[in-house]
């Protein structure tokens, strides 16, 4: 949806690529990558593992691509996969932790989609045969659920640490690491090390049309290639979208803090307003609040669409909106205003 004066804030996959990133799609060079020779394909893999201190790098179509072949890597059927219960990997990917890889998930209630290491500890399997192994952990950095909640350095750092004593495999699922860096003043190649494995998403704030990144070492991502090609993800002159990506990472990756600003302000005018009972404390892009008891989220939601805002519904009487790319100033004006004069009665 981009017509005309609507502001779509339903998620940070909405925008259209830019004057600038379009050029340089335009004007990428191509090949074919499932023979391993798409150079812009290449370009975009080594930067992106150089940036986290990875070997190595495999462009997909999507970050269900990336966590899943990440999942299927790391994993024997049977096994078991510890994560929060909100996030994406179990709630978001169509049970494809069970299709594609045969494994069980293991859900900790963590704060705001935040799990720690003496939670994860808890949860650790004893090598006793009436259990599943328990073999990999997926951190979730920002948390969708969780509102865009970011781990602490030293959060990560303890989990991590628990993972390599324990001999559990990590996988980060970062389709909005950039955003998390960006709120807590880390660098990927801080966090990078912490992690086995990288999902990072082009296509959420980063702005690119297409693509997510999945990083490691160079042997886990000669396997990742081909479970690519077996879920059907091996692309051909895909460089136009790699084009993209490279694009966003040299110049969408520093203006973030905006969107972060932006969704700061929406927040506070939230709390003053008579029909939300409760917003999640807002840390980066992604604002969540709940409606007072008796109002209806898909009620509200058709109310803000007559004044040409989308959100969308996040759970019983729960909306999430998420500032973008595509969502400047003026557009924050004007949403402030379409939400301080809401009528709202029942
Ligand atoms: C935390 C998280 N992980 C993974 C994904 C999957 O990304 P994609 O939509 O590219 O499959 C999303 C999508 O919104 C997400 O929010």
């Amino acid at each position: 949806m981009n017509s005309g004066n609507l502001i779509d804030l339903r998620s940070d996959t909405v925008t259209q690529p830019t004057p600038g990133m379009l050029g340089a799609m335009f004007n990428a060079r191509v090949g074919d990558d499932v023979f391993g020779d798409d150079p812009t394909i290449i370009e975009l893999e080594t930067k992106a593992a150089r940036l986290f201190k990875k070997e190595s790098g495999l462009f997909c179509p999507s970050g269900t691509m990336t966590n899943q072949i990440a999942l299927k890597a790391h994993t024997q059927p049977g096994d078991e996969v510890i994560c929060d219960e909100g996030s994406h990997i179990y709630r978001y990917e169509g049970g494809g932790a069970a299709v594609n890889s045969g494994v069980s998930l293991r859900l900790i209630k963590g704060d705001r989609g935040r799990i720690t290491a003496g939670q994860v500890e808890a949860e650790i399997n004893p090598d006793d045969i009436h259990f599943p192994v328990s073999r990999l952990v997926v951190i979730e950095n920002t948390s969708n659920r969780g509102g865009g909640s970011c781990y602490s350095s030293h959060n990560l750092l303890d989990i991590s640490r628990l993972c390599r004593q324990r001999q559990l495999r990590i996988h980060l699922d970062g389709a909005r690491i950039f955003n998390a860096l960006a709120a807590t003043g880390t660098t990927p190649s801080e966090v990078g090390p912490l992690f086995d494995t990288i999902s990072v998403c082009l296509s959420k704030g980063l702005g690119a049309p297409v693509g997510s990144l999945l990083l490691g070492d160079a042997g886990f991502i000669r396997k990742a290639r081909r479970i690519r090609k077996v879920f059907g993800g091996g692309m051909r002159q895909a460089g136009y979208l790699a084009a993209a990506g490279i694009y966003a990472l040299d110049h969408h990756v520093d203006r973030l803090r905006d969107d972060h600003k932006r969704a700061n302000q929406l927040e506070k005018l939230l709390h003053h307003l008579p029909y939300v009972k409760e917003v999640m404390p807002v840390e980066t892009n992604i604002i969540v609040f709940r409606l007072q008891d008796h109002l209806s989220a898909d009620e509200f939601l058709t109310k803000l669409k007559q004044h040409n805002l989308l959100a969308i519904g996040f759970g019983p009487g729960t909306i999430r909106m998420v500032t973008h790319l595509d969502f400047n100033d003026d557009m924050l004006r004007q949403t402030m205003e379409i939400l301080g004069n809401l009528q709202v009665n029942r």
